[in-house]
């Protein structure tokens, strides 16, 4: 370690509280100073490829002045203004507009938020009120799945499935409830039946448990990215819409990592054809460089919305910002004019067929997936039984390790490791990704 990265760790660790906080697992903390591309550089000098895009969202890479210029632009013209009730501005006037023009068709009005679980707050409470405004007003509960993450607010967190969010901060918000992932490598559908339509149908098991007349909404992310990038069986969603509009309850996709092309479409649930009643996105509208999300409601819900003469008392001092919305309509720019999504289809292709080739009989890779440039390969004790390496023998960790040593900074969930570089990678990049995750695995695990 380098002195400056000696001496900025120190005030790091004297001062800084950071996301899933744990000193222990900050004592070989990177600190970032520079990116270019898909590359990332440490204070020491290090430089490794950012195999998860920043947190999924950096999509169109670092240092695109495109971006910084639009930034600049607007905060010089004019760098925030209200957008409660009263204000506006053209920015986000026109990327209202222009997402209308790109998401499902029956979405066409847009809240922004200043990121993820911002915007699960806001479907979440947007659901209750409408069905208030219907006269329902008992329908509020909220169902999700195992393996879900929907973000950390306190509403969020009860959403979010991966349960080790949950023990320290409860008790969870009442009111929300999970079903099963429909995880193709683990779920265990009874005989006769295909796991995509026999996990679809726990949704209806638990809508008819909790009381049709009490649940508002069932909230997906069309590929479950931060629980181990978990593709749905085809036959998944159109049964889910099936079930939401037997029992009117709504549908939210969440496709916060999903949205603008990651899986190859420029919206998760276009793969099964249907269309959800509500989305949530943030991560890649901006490309990360400026913290912006939000929601998007279909014409039957943003009906309501405009109708109701109760005012929905829900807000962000942050809603709509200028310059968070000059950023992410000159990112769409490159989104669209890039082709992210025939990108990602492509490139992701490559990713999951190589590391298949050289990992696909690893007698510890139970499973390589993915969809699009969403890749995940899932390390196990025992492929014949699926069974996972003990806890306290750390592979993930290890593996983690020693990609870093290779050049690849990523993350993991458990043993799970998962991939999602910048759409804009390129092959030879890559081709360096299918390298350090092939010999890191070699390394930890033997070939
Ligand atoms: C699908 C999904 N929803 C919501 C969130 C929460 O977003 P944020 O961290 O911006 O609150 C995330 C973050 O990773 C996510 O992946």
């Amino acid at each position: 370690m380098t002195a400056t990265k000696d001496v900025l760790l120190a005030s790091d660790h004297a001062h800084l509280i950071h996301p899933l906080h744990n000193r222990a697992g900050h004592q070989e903390a990177h600190v970032w100073v520079r990116g270019t591309g898909s590359t990332l550089v440490d204070a020491d000098g290090g430089e490794y490829i950012d195999g998860l895009a920043g947190l999924w969202n950096v999509v169109a890479g670092h240092g695109r002045s495109e971006l910084a210029e639009a930034a600049s632009r607007q905060m010089i013209t004019l760098p925030y203004c209200s957008g409660y009730t009263g204000s506006s501005n053209p920015h986000a006037i026109a990327l209202a507009e222009r997402l209308a023009g790109m998401t499902y068709p029956s979405i066409n009005r847009f809240f922004f938020t200043s990121g993820g679980g911002e915007s699960s707050d806001t479907n979440f409470k947007t659901a209750r009120y409408y069905f208030r405004q219907l006269g329902q007003p008992e329908k509020t509960k909220v169902i999700s799945r195992q393996w879900a993450y929907h973000g950390v607010t306190l509403a969020a967190m009860s959403a979010t499935g991966i349960s080790g969010y949950w023990p320290m901060f409860e008790p969870r918000v009442p009111g929300f409830s999970h079903i099963s992932s429909p995880y193709p490598y683990r779920y265990e559908a009874p005989e006769g039946i295909s796991p995509g339509i026999a996990a679809a149908n726990e949704l209806e098991a638990k809508i008819l448990e909790e009381g049709p007349e009490t649940v508002a909404m069932f909230m997906a992310e069309p590929v479950q990215g931060a629980g181990g990038v978990l593709v749905p069986p085809d036959d998944y969603f159109p049964r889910i819409r099936e079930i939401c509009d037997q029992y009117d309850v709504l549908l939210a996709a969440d496709e916060v990592i999903t949205g603008f092309g990651r899986t190859g479409r420029m919206w998760g649930l276009e793969h099964w054809g249907i269309e959800p009643d509500m989305i949530q996105y943030a991560k890649a509208i901006t490309s990360g460089y400026f913290p912006l999300g939000g929601t998007g409601v279909n014409d039957k819900i943003a009906e309501v919305l405009d109708e109701s003469e109760e005012v929905w008392m829900h807000a962000y001092t942050y809603s709509a910002h200028p310059v968070g919305c000059a950023v992410a309509m000159a990112n769409l720019d490159i989104i669209e004019g890039e082709d992210f999504p025939g990108q990602a289809a492509e490139k992701g292709r490559y990713l999951l067929e190589a590391l298949q080739a050289n990992l696909g009989n690893h007698p510890h890779v139970g499973e390589i997936r993915g969809l699009g440039l969403m890749v995940a390969v899932e390390i196990v004790e025992d492929r014949a039984t699926k069974e996972e390496f003990a806890a306290e023998e750390k592979v993930g960790a290890r593996i983690n390790q020693a990609m870093q040593q290779h050049g690849l900074f990523s993350r993991m969930r458990g043993d799970v490791i998962c991939l999602a570089p910048p759409v804009v990678i390129t092959n030879d990049e890559l081709d360096r990704v299918i390298g350090a995750v092939t010999t890191a695995i070699g390394d930890v695990l033997g070939s």
